[in-house]
């Protein structure tokens, strides 16, 4: 089968991730994987924080701040788990998205074109054998976030991937059969 076909039915993700992370060669090449995303209009709405070593803890500080802020419900277990989920790997990449302003290209196309920039970059992992688990939760789609990042009111935050080197089995492929998902019109 085609290499690049390969890699793209074969990617998975991984939740167990541990040193090496890609070396600054082959970050600048996943980076320029993320810039070849569709963008409509040219916009240019993606950019990425890359975090790792002392920024993990920054992270946790930054997820802790915030949720002392914002969540009401928040239990000292719950406090923990937030603190805790930078090092879960030795790397993230978030994804932003900021809105620009144009005539034709709504804000949901410039956050879908960022998605798109963000699997280029679990794809670009994958074909180079690191692997990567795409999170969200309580820490996307906040617009609170932005201050705690030194972001602007029109900036996202889409996600977080977590990158690293799998340890542990792969976890196996689910078969799909693209009847239950594909409409044929011909
Ligand atoms: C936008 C987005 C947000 C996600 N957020 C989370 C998350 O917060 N926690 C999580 O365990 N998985 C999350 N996932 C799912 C995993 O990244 C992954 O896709 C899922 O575990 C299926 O694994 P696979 O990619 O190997 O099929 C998210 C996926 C996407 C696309």
């Amino acid at each position: 089968m085609n290499d690049a076909l390969k890699n793209i039915l074969e990617r998975n993700s991984h939740r167990n991730l541990v040193e090496p992370i890609p070396s600054s060669e082959e970050i600048e090449l996943i980076f320029q994987a993320a810039l070849r995303a569709p963008d409509h209009a040219w916009l240019r709405p993606s950019s990425f924080i890359h975090v790792s070593g002392n920024g993990l803890q920054k992270l946790s500080e930054i997820f802790v701040e915030f949720a002392k802020e914002n969540f009401d419900d928040l239990s000292e277990e719950k406090l923990e788990k937030y603190k805790n989920a930078p090092f879960r790997a030795p790397l993230i990449i978030i994804l932003v998205s900021t809105k620009k302003d144009h005539p034709k290209v709504p804000e949901i196309e410039q956050i879908v074109s960022t998605g798109t920039a963000g699997q280029n970059i679990m794809l670009a992992l994958n074909a180079i054998g690191y692997g990567a688990i795409w999170r969200t939760g309580s820490f996307s789609f906040n617009k609170k976030l932005s201050k705690h990042f030194d972001l602007s009111e029109d900036q996202t935050i889409v996600g977080y991937i977590y990158i690293g080197t799998p340890e542990g089995k792969k976890k196996s492929l689910p078969v799909m059969d693209t009847k239950d998902f594909v409409t044929i019109w011909d």
